[in-house]
C-alpha cells in the first residue's frame, strides 16, 4: 500500500521554480492597479453558504454542482469561494464602504474553490486577480476596465496571445425575460431531441442554453432567437456607445450574441477574453456589469460592474512565452577556504548595505569552484564573487560574469561596489 500523502487532486504546489512567472504577474499587476486608482481588498476564503446561492444563482452549475460546501463546527452551512464577485459585495455592504464613498474601485487576489473535472487551465483550487466598480452606470467604465486588461497583458509582454475580446449585452431585465420566453418556446419544440442536461437548461436557466457544447444544441442554436433582437433602443445606444469607444481607443473586440455567463448576476454588458492556444479552456478573463447584486444582498441600490482574470491559463500564456526567466539574483558569492567563507559571509552584507535593490546569494557549501560556479548559473545568478586565499591576501574579489561576455578581472571592494552600482541602474531602465 502506498502511504505517501499528495496534494488533492486538482489542486496544487507553486513550487520555487514557477514562483517566478506568478511574482512577475503580480507585481505588474499591483503596480498597474494603482496607475489605475484601485484599491486593494482582502477577503475570506470561506463564507456562508447562502451568500453564492443568493449572487451566483441556486441553478448554475457552481452552485448546482461546483462548490465546496461543508458543515463546520456550529452546524453552520460555509462554502469555499467559488469566485470573489460575492464576497466583495457582501464586504463593501458589511463595512458600509459606499457611505464612506460612493464610488469604489476595489481589486483582490487568491484562491478559488470549483470542484470541476480538472484538466489542462482547469483546476479545483485556482486563483484569480478580479476587480469590481461600485456606484458608477457610465459605460465609460465598462471601457476603462477592457483598457486596463489589455494594458495588463501588454505588460506581461502577452497581448499577441491573449487572445480576442467578446462582447454581448444581456439587455434590460424585461428584454430578458422576454428573450428567454422566446428561447423556451423555440427549444421546446425540439425538446424530445435534447440531452437531459440541455432540457434542464431550459427549464432551469435557459440562458445557459446559449453556451452549450452538445452538437444538436449548437445546430438548433442556429436558428434560434437573438438577446440582440429583444433589445429595446435604450440598451442598443449603451452597447453602441461602448462600440464607438473600444473603437476610438483602438481595442480590438468581436461582438458575440452567444455569450452569456455562468454566473446569474450579470445584468447588461458582459465580456470573455478567449486565446485559442490553451484548448478547451480557453477564457482567461471574464466579468460583466451587475447593477442589481449590492441591492439584492442587502446594500443601497448601487451599480457595479467587473471583472476577473484567471491566473493559472495566464501562466500557462507566460511559461509559454518565456522559457529561460533568466537571471533570477543579481550576486552569487563564491568562497574557497574557511577563512574566505567568513569573509564572504561579512561582503555578503557589505553589499546588501551598500546596494538595498541587490539580491545576493552566499554560496555556504564549501564545494570546489567548479562546483559553485554550476550552482550560481543553474539558480540564476548573474555575477559570481570569487573569494579565495590569493583574493584575501591581496584584498582583491574575482568577478566574473555568468550571464554575458565579460573579462574576469580581480578588483577591490570599492571596484565592485561601483560595477554592482551600475548593474542595478542599467536593470531599473
Ligand atoms: P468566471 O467566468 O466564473 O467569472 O471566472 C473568471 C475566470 O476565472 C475564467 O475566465 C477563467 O479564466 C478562470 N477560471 C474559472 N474557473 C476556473 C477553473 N476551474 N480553473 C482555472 N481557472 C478558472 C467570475 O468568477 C466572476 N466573479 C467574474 C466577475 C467579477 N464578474 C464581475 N466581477
Amino acid at each position: 500500500m502506498n502511504l505517501s500523502i499528495q496534494a488533492v487532486r486538482g489542486m496544487h504546489d507553486i513550487i520555487p521554480s514557477e514562483a517566478y512567472y506568478w511574482q512577475r504577474l503580480e507585481t505588474v499587476w499591483q503596480a498597474l492597479a494603482a496607475r489605475y486608482g484601485y484599491q486593494e481588498i482582502r477577503l475570506p476564503i470561506v463564507e456562508i453558504a447562502p451568500l453564492f446561492q443568493r449572487s451566483v444563482g441556486e441553478y448554475t452549475d457552481i452552485v448546482e454542482k461546483e462548490t465546496y460546501t461543508f458543515v463546520d463546527r456550529n452546524g453552520e452551512a460555509l462554502t469555499l469561494r467559488p469566485e470573489g464577485t460575492a464576497g466583495c459585495v457582501r464586504a463593501v455592504i458589511e463595512h458600509h464602504l459606499l457611505k464612506q464613498d460612493p464610488i469604489q474601485r476595489l481589486w483582490y487576489g487568491g484562491p478559488m474553490f470549483r470542484h470541476e473535472r480538472p484538466q489542462k487551465g482547469r483546476h479545483r483550487q485556482f486563483h484569480q486577480i478580479g476587480v469590481e466598480v461600485f456606484g458608477l452606470s457610465a459605460v465609460e467604465c465598462e471601457v476603462e476596465l477592457l483598457l486596463l486588461i489589455s494594458r495588463f497583458w501588454k505588460g506581461l509582454e502577452l497581448e499577441d496571445v491573449c487572445g480576442r475580446l467578446e462582447i454581448n449585452c444581456l439587455g434590460s431585465e424585461e428584454e430578458r425575460f422576454r428573450y428567454k420566453e422566446s428561447l423556451v418556446n423555440y427549444f421546446k419544440k425540439y425538446i424530445s431531441h435534447l440531452d437531459e442536461s440541455s432540457q434542464n437548461r431550459i427549464k432551469k436557466n435557459p440562458l445557459r442554453i446559449l453556451d452549450s457544447k452538445e452538437p444538436k444544441v449548437i445546430e438548433l442554436l442556429k436558428n434560434a432567437p437573438l438577446i440582440s433582437d429583444y433589445w429595446k433602443i435604450e440598451t442598443r445606444q449603451k452597447f453602441e456607445r461602448i462600440i464607438a469607444l473600444l473603437k476610438s481607443s483602438n481595442l480590438a473586440y468581436t461582438f458575440n450574441p452567444y455569450l452569456v455567463r455562468g454566473l446569474d448576476y450579470y445584468t447588461d454588458f458582459v465580456f470573455e477574453w478567449v486565446t485559442h492556444r490553451l484548448g478547451a479552456q480557453g477564457a482567461v478573463c471574464a466579468g460583466g456589469r451587475y447593477d442589481h447584486l449590492v441591492k439584492a444582498l442587502g446594500g443601497p441600490a448601487t451599480p457595479a460592474v467587473g471583472f476577473a482574470i484567471g491566473l493559472e491559463r495566464i501562466i500557462l500564456l507566460l511559461k509559454d512565452k518565456i522559457k529561460n526567466p533568466g537571471a533570477k539574483f543579481d550576486v552569487a558569492i563564491l568562497s574557497l577556504g574557511e577563512k574566505a567563507q567568513e569573509q564572504g559571509l561579512l561582503l555578503a552584507e557589505i553589499l546588501r548595505d551598500q546596494l538595498p535593490g541587490l539580491h545576493v546569494v552566499s554560496m555556504l557549501g564549501g564545494s570546489a569552484l567548479k562546483s559553485q560556479l554550476r550552482k550560481a548559473d543553474k539558480w540564476g545568478a548573474y555575477w559570481a564573487l570569487i573569494l579565495g586565499e590569493s583574493e584575501l591576501e591581496k584584498k582583491e574579489i574575482t568577478v566574473k560574469c555568468l550571464r554575458e561576455p565579460f573579462e574576469q578581472q580581480s578588483i577591490s571592494l570599492k571596484e565592485v561596489i561601483k560595477l554592482l552600482d551600475q548593474h542595478l541602474h542599467k536593470n531599473l531602465k
